[in-house]
């Protein structure tokens, strides 16, 4: 597509119909291929983010794009009373490639819908109505997921109630080298022994819901053997295991799902992103043992895109064209290339440190002693490489790096984006990058200014008067020990 008006005209003219629900990025996409997407102003940038952790066969990939085409046109959507031909092969395909005994699927649009519809099927299933999360997991935007996460919990506290039943498990600051650290010795697990204590009662957990890679949490890796043990306690408690797959899914990390390398059999799988490529797709697949029993329970689900055959065609074509193209050994390869790329360039810039990943999982953390504001170099280091061609993003902790490109990424484009990384980190570091590390387009940088007075005024401006008042009226009570 010809883009007719350059980025910075685009927001210009259309900017203020914009909800800012987030600081959106200066540049505005008009085209994307394999790694690589163009802007408005007709400037690449190599995508090591896959769109939103998605597309793992690259954007826009030839077949990928003419089977969903072909589904379009012979039949968009059913109605959830109907199955279609694609649902059905989606359904017999996925229980394929899906570990252990996981063969019954129903397909969804979002990750959030699929963990929703994964949280009643071990409600239904074991009658209890807690889950368990990370407190730096990520399950998706709805009430009860981020009741089991508290990644975020400042936008939640004054915002939203939260479902009192869900609980965080924590991975402490003393356990964090086993999850950054490859290397690190077994530990055999003293957190997983302080499990009780904080979950306190097991008896209403119907499920422990994780993420084999905590990617929002930091590219936090756990180490060999603690999945196992999780799922082990889970069970001795009555208690069923969902695995979020929605990143780590269909090849990222070398194997069809990172859970593979725990040598874990979920009870529940939730499936998204990366299953769709791009294309709104979830999935939960679960074992004929649980689906019988919650079916003649009595639980059924409606929504209105539940079995839509283009979304079924989606997830049918990624698993053939991650088949026939070889990607699983591809994104291996590649994975293990990038790496080294990245472990060479911490033994240049002592800043990168803790490199790690699994196929093409990868993260570092950005550390630099004495720096008074970890956020704002790393944010800065992401615009900075975004103005020289390389969009990447970062996670929970402000100081970790996030690199999940699609499978199909090339060595020349990892070259480059290794160069630009390495180029930008000095500007950064010297302060060159002040101006670019700065949005150009109003509306964002409005956002993302951080004069005290502005984010004061903000922080007054997005919560009620009316809360403020009860606050402080709170406060003035609890100080004379009058009751409410
Ligand atoms: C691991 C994981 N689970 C669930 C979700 C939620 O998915 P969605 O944004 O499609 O609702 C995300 C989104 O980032 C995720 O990373």
């Amino acid at each position: 597509m010809t883009a007719t008006q350059t980025n910075l005209e685009y927001w210009q003219q259309y900017g203020k119909h914009v909800l800012m629900a987030m600081p959106y990025a200066d540049e505005i996409l008009v085209e994307a291929s394999g790694s690589t997407l163009r802007d408005a102003n007709g400037r690449t940038l190599v995508d090591l983010a896959s769109g939103m952790f998605c597309c793992v066969l690259g954007h826009n990939h030839p077949k990928f794009i003419e089977r969903i085409t072909q589904q379009t046109r012979s039949l968009l959507h059913t109605g959830t009373q109907f199955l279609s031909p694609p649902v059905l092969e989606a359904g017999f395909k996925l229980a394929q490639v899906a570990p252990g005994a996981l063969e019954k699927c129903i397909f969804m649009s979002t990750g959030t819908e699929a963990n929703e519809f994964a949280f009643r099927l071990a409600k239904a299933y074991t009658g209890r109505t807690g889950i368990v999360g990370f407190s730096r997991g990520y399950y998706g935007t709805s009430v009860a997921t981020k009741s089991c996460s508290s990644l975020f919990s400042h936008h939640l506290k004054d915002s939203l109630p939260v479902v009192p039943e869900n609980r965080c498990l924590p991975i402490s600051t003393r356990c964090l080298p086993c999850f950054t650290d490859a290397v690190h010795p077994p530990c055999g697990f003293p957190c997983l022994d302080d499990v009780d204590g904080w979950i306190g009662d097991w008896d209403n957990v119907a499920a422990v819901i994780v993420e084999p890679v905590l990617s929002a949490g930091g590219m936090l890796f756990p180490p060999t053997g603690y999945l196992k043990r999780l799922r082990t306690i889970a069970h001795e408690h009555g208690a069923l295991l969902i695995v979020d797959e929605a990143q780590t899914g269909f090849g990222r990390t070398g194997r069809w799902f990172a859970i593979e390398h725990h040598d874990v059999e979920p009870d529940i799988l939730s499936l998204s992103k990366s299953i769709g490529n791009g294309f709104p797709t979830a999935a939960v697949v679960t074992t004929a043992e649980i689906a019988d029993r919650v079916i003649s329970g009595g639980l059924w689900n409606l929504s209105s895109h539940q079995s839509d055959p283009v979304s079924a065609a989606a997830v049918c074509a990624v698993i053939d064209i991650v088949r026939e193209e070889g990607l699983l050994d591809r994104g291996r390869e590649s994975g293990i290339y990038f790496l080294e790329q990245l472990q060479a360039l911490a033994a240049r810039q002592p800043a990168v440190a803790s490199v790690r990943g699994l196929g093409l999982m990868i993260g570092f953390d950005l550390v630099v002693d004495n720096s008074p504001d970890a956020a704002r170099l790393v944010n800065a280091f992401m615009y900075v490489c975004r103005r020289r061609g390389v969009h990447l993003t970062y996670g929970y902790g402000d100081t970790n790096v996030r690199i999940i490109p699609p499978l199909v990424i090339t060595r020349s484009e990892i070259d480059f984006a290794v160069d630009v990384m390495e180029q930008s980190l000095a500007d950064v570091l010297a302060n060159r990058g002040a101006d670019a590390s700065l949005p150009v387009n109003p509306y964002t940088r409005r956002l993302v200014d951080k004069h005290p007075w502005g984010q004061l005024l903000r922080r007054w401006w997005h919560s009620s008067p009316q809360e403020w008042v009860q606050k402080g009226s709170g406060l003035i009570r609890k100080r004379l020990g009058v009751a409410d």
